[in-house]
């Protein structure tokens, strides 16, 4: 009965074990899922954008063949990503219908425009370097598909922050004008990455019973004072300034202390009206009506092959 089911997964969860597709599970932890990992998939997809921009403008061949490979990677996470929603009993196109027509969100952070190369590298740096933060913990998410999906996307996600450290780093050996680069870069998006965490935990309607149902591992002021912690020392080496005139050392904590985002901004784009927003979401429109055609031809040839296979 109810009851039973109810306790059998309770204890699952306090185990720390996996919830799995066919284990009974309430009806607001699937749609909890759904929300979590839908935003997290459509994020990975629209993310290919903004870097996607500089492929056809790359400075050498070895910058274009990373560049390619990271944006089919985050292809490739968002694909995990929807089969792990389609396990929850949701379809992907129902998943992009909603994106469409903003009744699912995407990370903010896609909203802000890549205006130089050095971007490339900076997204690399604290884009997938907070990803990762995030993203680290949730390979013991209570869910089974989904911590599965982590364990590979974190992989990649490590190569990504790399390369784009590293790119930064040899713009930084370079001349002046490419080191003004980095900071402008750095100083754009500084403040946006730390809004990728969510609100603050007094102001996340969420965190608690994701935290209870064992969806999210950590608050989102943990995660944010995480990353600042481990990219402070990234910044010394590298040679740059991160734009926080409150950004020092707290010896009694034991963290820095830093300086509050503009949730303003933060709620200004999450709302749609970011700087890019609705290129955005214009740009993923065109490319699911101009693909109609592929769906309809795959969904009637495989119509057609069953029934065949079936004489
Ligand atoms: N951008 C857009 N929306 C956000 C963001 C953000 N940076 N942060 C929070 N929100 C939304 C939440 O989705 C929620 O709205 P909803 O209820 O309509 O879904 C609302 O703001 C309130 O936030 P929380 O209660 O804190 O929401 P939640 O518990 O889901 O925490 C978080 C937000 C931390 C982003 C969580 O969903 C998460 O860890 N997701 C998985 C990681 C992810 O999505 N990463 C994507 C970006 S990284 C990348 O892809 C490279």
């Amino acid at each position: 009965d109810a009851e039973a089911l109810q306790a059998q997964f309770d204890d699952v969860i306090a185990r720390n074990e996996r919830i799995e597709p066919r284990d009974w599970m309430p009806d607001g932890y699937r749609a909890t899922l759904v929300r979590q990992i839908a935003q997290h998939a459509h994020s990975e997809i629209i993310g290919m954008q903004p870097e996607g921009n500089w492929i056809t403008r790359a400075p050498s061949l070895r910058r274009k063949a990373i560049l390619l490979a990271k944006v089919q990677d985050e292809a490739g996470h968002g694909l995990y990503l929807y089969s792990a929603t389609e396990t929850l009993g949701t379809s992907r196109d129902e998943l992009t219908e909603k994106l469409l027509s903003g009744a699912q969100k995407y990370s903010s952070i896609f909203n802000y425009p890549t205006l130089s190369y050095a971007d490339v590298g900076t997204i690399g740096w604290l884009v997938d370097g907070a990803a990762i933060c995030n993203q680290v913990p949730l390979c013991r998410t209570s869910y089974g598909p989904y911590g599965r999906a982590m364990i590979r996307i974190c992989k990649e996600e490590s190569f990504h922050q790399r390369q784009g450290y590293e790119l930064l780093m040899t713009m930084m050996q370079g001349t002046d004008a490419q080191r003004e680069m980095v900071q402008e870069s750095v100083d754009r998006f500084w403040w946006p990455a730390l809004m990728m965490f969510g609100p603050p935990d007094a102001d996340s309607p969420n965190t608690a019973r994701s935290m209870a149902w064992g969806i999210k591992r950590n608050t989102n002021d943990d995660l944010r004072q995480r990353f600042v912690d481990m990219t402070v020392p990234q910044a010394q080496v590298l040679g740059v300034t991160l734009p926080d005139p409150q950004l020092r050392w707290n010896e009694e904590r034991g963290a820095h202390d830093f300086g509050e985002p503009d949730w303003e901004e933060f709620m200004r784009v999450v709302k749609g009206n970011g700087p890019c927003n609705a290129q955005r979401v214009a740009h993923r429109r065109r490319a699911w009506e101009d693909g109609a055609w592929v769906r309809e031809a795959a969904t009637a040839y495989a119509a057609r092959s069953a029934v065949l296979g079936a004489s």
